[in-house]
């Protein structure tokens, strides 16, 4: 079993490149599905989570290949098994996102309910709604969601509440649609926005993502298309949140600082000093000083969830106290205790987490329990006074490419183990 080991106090310096972004990526090989042909994607990261989506697409029947150290080839039209396996499923959540292609391009699909994880219930009941405002007949069946249709019809979408990969799944179960869909109270992530342009380059007819209503008319085929894509704004803040915690001066680049702005708001409110381009960012602490914060998670164009856990071990060494709520994920702290026992001093009050700033973290053997909460246990260890050594490190692999050879490169005495 892998694990990472940290030497902390060493202060972090110098520039470092993103990978690609993980969720965009997810989105568009399932996106791949609804084209007649080949689809390319560039600047896609190694990582786990992109494997088990190969592994699904491959298992659909559908040809899905690495073209390259980061590019790849998907081609849908040999699909011949529309059904998702839960064994595939389960090992990634996203994976739930090829039931609106598979519906869109096919007429039906089996695709298992992806299930809980560490950080909550994840329920899929907005994926559902807003196939069947589609046309779809949907039906749960032991575990196992089995959608068909004899054509979608385009429909309207009230979410009830913001869903990223929702939104995502209906909006390309409806590009195929006959007639007009509208998505109202869309999520508004990059992601989202990303995946409208993808579908509009392929041929879709796609309007108003990045706002809260989008308006798709339904075309007869897409055509597979080259895409570059985006740089992953969570590993460019997690990057950010690790060089300030070691007091050091890091600047990222390769990706849209616009689709970081509240985490580069929620940076400067704890006290650094940031210099922003369009493509890179540089972070350092004015006057030495971190101080406190007060952070609310929530859905794009606020501070992000995927963040939570590295601020939070960014502001452990702060002056002052923070306080974070998590309002997104229904159990989102399991990096508290971790960094309790590094000598944080937090304490947990319902979906709020108060953080008095200590002196100095000290280093400890901890466990990664979800792929956020790792990435925030590896920030707080780079600050740590010692060594740290942290478990199960295959949850950061999930959506970390190399983490440890660009922290290396940043400086950091940092290595794997297994
Ligand atoms: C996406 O998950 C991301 N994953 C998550 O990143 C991210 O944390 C999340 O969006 C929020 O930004 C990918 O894009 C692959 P949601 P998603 O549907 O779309 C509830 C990471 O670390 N909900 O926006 O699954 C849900 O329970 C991962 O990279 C319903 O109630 O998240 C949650 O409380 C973790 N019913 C809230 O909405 C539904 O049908 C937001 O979830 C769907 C969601």
């Amino acid at each position: 079993m892998d694990r990472i080991v940290v030497r902390g106090g060493t202060r972090l310096a110098g520039e470092v490149t993103v990978s690609g972004s993980k969720n965009s990526a997810l989105a568009l090989m399932c996106a791949a599905l609804l084209a007649e042909g080949e689809t390319r994607l560039r600047n896609v990261p190694r990582l786990r989570d992109i494997e088990a989506m190969l592994d699904l697409l491959r298992a659909l029947g559908a040809r899905a290949e690495w073209a390259g150290d980061h590019e790849m080839c998907i081609d849908g039209s040999s699909i011949s098994n529309p059904e998702a396996p839960y064994e595939l499923v389960r090992k990634m959540r996203a994976s739930f996102m090829v039931l609106g292609p598979l519906l869109a391009r096919f007429g039906s699909a089996r695709v298992s309910e992806p299930g809980g994880c560490a950080i909550g219930v994840r329920p899929i009941d907005q994926h559902l709604k807003g196939l069947r405002a589609l046309g779809a007949k949907v039906r749960l069946d032991h575990g196992v969601v089995e959608a068909t249709t004899s054509g979608l019809c385009g429909g309207r979408v009230v979410f009830d509440l913001n869903t990223v990969n929702g939104t995502q799944n209906v909006m390309m179960a409806s590009v195929l649609a006959s007639g007009e869909t509208v998505l109202e109270n869309a999520a508004r992530e990059p992601e989202v926005v990303e995946l409208a342009d993808v579908l509009s380059r392929m041929g879709a007819d796609v309007r108003g993502a990045g706002g809260d209503r989008i308006t798709i008319r339904g075309v007869s085929a897409l055509r597979g298309i080259e895409h570059q894509v985006s740089g992953d704004r969570i590993e460019a803040g997690t990057l950010l949140c690790a060089g300030l915690a070691t007091r050091g001066d890091v600047t990222v680049t390769g990706i849209d600082t616009s689709s970081l702005e509240s985490t580069l708001d929620k940076l400067q409110e704890a006290g650094a000093t940031l210099t922003t381009e369009p493509s890179r960012v540089r972070a350092e602490v004015g006057g030495g000083r971190l101080c406190e914060v007060q952070a609310v998670t929530a859905p794009f164009p606020g501070f992000p969830t995927d963040m939570q856990a590295q601020l939070m071990a960014l502001v452990c060494t702060a002056e002052g106290s923070s306080v974070i709520t998590e309002r997104v994920f229904e159990n989102r702290f399991m990096h508290v205790p971790e960094l309790q026992r590094m000598g944080a001093d937090i304490s947990l009050a319902g979906r709020a987490a108060h953080v008095r700033g200590v002196p100095r973290l000290g280093g400890a053997p901890v466990m990664a329990t979800d792929l956020r909460a790792s990435a925030g246990l590896i920030v707080a260890a780079l600050a740590a006074e010692g060594d740290t050594t942290v478990n199960r490190v295959y949850h950061i692999d999930r959506g970390y490419e190399r983490i440890e050879e660009k922290l290396r490169g940043l400086g950091a005495e940092i290595r794997r183990e297994g």
